[in-house]
């Protein structure tokens, strides 16, 4: 101080640039994470909330209720080639037989009457096989379909499999042909988005590319197909391996999974599985 100096802090200069830095912080964060994001969410679908998650890094506001557990496998049931070799023993006329107690509601056909309850005719084999083991394991949850399939040996899975696999598909419901085919849907079938980091759906559930294990989706009932896809969304849906199918979810909005599920539910199969 004997120099005459004012000490640093006092500087007015230096608290103008501390306040300057300080202001532009702040400026960036908002536009960065607030402004920018709420920009955006109308042309992705996405609402204000998952917009600033997206800006900040995050892949979803809701990714934490689905996070794995720690130690445990989303399935027991692992594409191996012991897998497949198991899948090729399943004996079809066994499976008819046992396919007795499933009619109900399944339908005798594998075509339910009910928009709730899936069809599994013309269904692979091993979407078939992994979904029943996954209700036996726990894996999916159990609440209606484990009392059927908790009798069940491995042997009878693979011949149900095997059984509902070779019956015809179902043809798509003709009424809803018209109005459903959105633009929306299939560019999320053709193209996906990648900006939200969405595969195009037939890379994996066919035509152009199969996923073992990704059931085929032409003509299923649009109920159920709706309910699985907003089941995978929030998590309550959780045995896919390696969250293939949660992470695409998770980035649908309710609106997208509507259109989709109208339109996967209108078209008939085109065996692209
Ligand atoms: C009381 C009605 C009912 C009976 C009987 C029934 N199911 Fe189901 N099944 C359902 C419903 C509802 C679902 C979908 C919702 C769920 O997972 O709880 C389902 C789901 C399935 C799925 C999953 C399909 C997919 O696309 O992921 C398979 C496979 C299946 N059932 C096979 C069978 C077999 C094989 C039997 C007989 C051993 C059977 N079901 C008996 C009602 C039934
Ligand atoms: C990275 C691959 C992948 C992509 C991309 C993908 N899926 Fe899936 N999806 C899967 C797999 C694998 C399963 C089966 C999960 C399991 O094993 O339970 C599945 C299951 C489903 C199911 C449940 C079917 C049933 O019968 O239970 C629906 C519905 C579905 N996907 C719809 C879609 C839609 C619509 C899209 C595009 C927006 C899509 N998926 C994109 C891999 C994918």
């Amino acid at each position: 101080m004997t120099d005459g100096k004012q000490p640093v802090l006092r500087d007015t200069r230096f608290a103008v640039w501390i306040g300057a830095t300080a202001g532009l912080f702040v400026f960036a964060l908002a536009v960065g994470f607030i402004w920018l994001p709420s920009a955006q969410r109308g042309a992705d679908g996405l609402d204000l909330w998952a917009a600033i998650c997206r800006a900040v890094g995050l892949p979803n506001g809701n990714a934490r209720i689905s996070a794995p557990i720690a130690g445990q496998p989303a399935s027991q049931v692992a594409w191996t080639t012991e897998t497949r070799r198991r899948l090729a023993q399943g004996n079809a006329s066994v499976g008819a037989a046992l396919a007795q107690v499933c009619n109900d509601c399944h339908g005798t056909a594998g075509i339910s009457a009910d928009a709730i309850i899936p069809n599994l005719a013309g269904q692979s084999a091993a979407a078939i096989y992994k979904q029943l083991d996954d209700y036996k394991s726990g894996k999916r949850d159990p609440a209606l379909m484990g009392v059927y399939v908790f009798p069940l040996s491995d042997q009878n899975l693979l011949d149900l499999a095997a059984h509902y696999a070779l019956l015809p598909s179902p043809s798509g419901d003709a009424v809803s042909t018209q109005s459903s085919t959105s633009t929306v849907a299939r560019r999320l079938i053709d193209v996906g988005a990648p900006l939200r980091g969405i595969a195009p759906c037939a890379s994996c559930h066919g035509p152009v590319g199969v996923t073992p294990g990704a059931p085929g989706l032409d003509g299923q009932q649009r109920a159920y197909l709706e309910l699985q896809m907003q089941s995978f969304k929030d998590g309550t849906r959780r045995n896919d391996i390696s969250e293939q199918m949660r992470s695409v979810a998770r980035q649908l909005t309710s609106e997208e999974i509507a259109m989709l599920a109208a339109h996967y539910s209108s078209i008939s199969d085109t065996g692209g599985r």
